[in-house]
């Protein structure tokens, strides 16, 4: 089984960075004020199918405190009454005639009747006129959830009738948090506290990407003890020392040592587009800690920042080229001349 369906939260509080939305819910199931229909949209990877799921089993629990109690039918996730549509392959009217027609009849053992429309942007326009009807005439045991990276392509008047929830993109801390109690039931040990750190920035945000990434990590694993170089090779990143170094000479000028250590970092598989696009976000970062920003970042590589002595105009200098140059780079045939140009006249005397 792949860690993401393995560490699919089966209870709310194992849901992480979406704390107003689950009290929210927690809250109105407890006190059953239920809506018809609900709405989750959100980036990929953030907790929607999830959510969706864990609200489907909770309002069918017959023991729910602050949580699923865990032990009944509904907590089971084998519930027939809780039915999922995947609106990217079943999308069509016919699907949603049948689905209709089901919806009236009374659940097979439950209290509720769940249908979980996931991507529902993907229905088709028919299908949604459709849909419509059955939300218009809801059965007082049928409830719906449609889960949304697109909720703006949703009919419109779909959506009116469900209680929206907005999920928030995660934080590296969450993201950290979750991937902790990940490791930690695999039995691997840390060399170091940057290591999910790391994860955590590569992941844009969301926890699919993050745990897929330690898994590819875990994957290569020979011993059950993962190191900060482990995961700069399996996920092919830029080290920190490496970009360090690279800064370092730029900042001092040191025009020949610094092509020298470029052109290593290159012919060791790592791609000029991922190069620049990691020195701006350092120089980005460094920049944040000077003016007191220090949101998101751990305390290792604060210390290191802290310590680091760069003039904000060259710092400035070199993140306006970059960020300049980031976008003709993409799709540029040679990726090579325009780094060396942007190097280049970074350390122009
Ligand atoms: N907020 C979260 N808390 C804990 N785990 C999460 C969270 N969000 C995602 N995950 C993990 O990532 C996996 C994918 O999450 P989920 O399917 O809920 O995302 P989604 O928002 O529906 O994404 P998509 O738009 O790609 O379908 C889950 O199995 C779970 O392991
Ligand atoms: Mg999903
Ligand atoms: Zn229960």
């Amino acid at each position: 089984m792949s860690l993401l369906n393995k560490y699919r939260p089966q209870k709310f509080k194992e849901v992480k960075g979406q704390d107003e939305i689950v009290t929210a819910l927690v809250q109105s199931i407890k006190k059953g004020k239920l809506h018809n229909a609900y709405l989750f949209a959100g980036k990929y990877g953030t907790g929607k199918t999830t959510l969706a799921r864990l609200v489907a089993r909770a309002i069918n629990c017959s023991n729910f405190k602050n949580d699923l109690c865990g032990e009944c039918q509904a907590s089971s996730f084998n519930n027939l009454d809780v039915i999922e549509l995947d609106a990217a392959s079943q999308r069509g009217i016919d699907n949603i005639r049948e689905l209709a027609k089901n919806s009236s009849l009374i659940p097979f053992n439950s209290k509720y009747k769940v249908y979980i429309i996931d991507e529902a942007h993907q229905l088709t326009s028919q299908a949604s006129n459709a849909f419509l009807k059955t939300l218009e005439e809801p059965s007082s045991r049928t409830k719906f959830i449609f889960c949304t990276t697109e909720p703006w392509k949703m009919l419109s008047t779909i959506r009116s009738r469900c209680l929206p929830f907005y999920l928030k993109t995660i934080r590296f801390t969450d993201i950290k948090d979750r991937l902790s109690t990940i490791v930690e039931n695999e039995g691997i040990d840390l060399s170091d506290d940057r290591i999910l750190f790391r994860i955590a920035e590569n992941s844009n945000n969301t926890l699919r990407d993050a745990i897929n990434l330690l898994e590819i990590c875990l994957g290569k694993l020979t011993t059950n003890r993962l190191t900060l170089k482990d995961i700069e090779s399996s996920l092919n990143l830029i080290s920190e020392k490496d970009i360090y170094n690279l800064l370092n000479l730029l900042m001092n000028n040191k025009v020949s040592k610094f092509f020298e250590e470029l052109n290593k970092v290159v012919s060791s598989g790592k791609r000029y587009e991922d190069i620049l696009q990691t020195l701006k976000y350092q120089v980005k970062e460094i920049l944040f800690v000077k003016r007191g920003f220090i949101k998101n970042i751990n305390k290792y590589k604060l210390a290191q920042i802290k310590k680091l002595e760069y003039s904000n105009t060259q710092l400035f200098k070199l993140l306006g080229l970059l960020i300049k140059m980031e976008e003709k780079i993409t799709g540029f045939t040679n990726p090579k001349d325009l780094s060396e140009y942007i190097f280049l006249k970074f350390m122009q005397k």
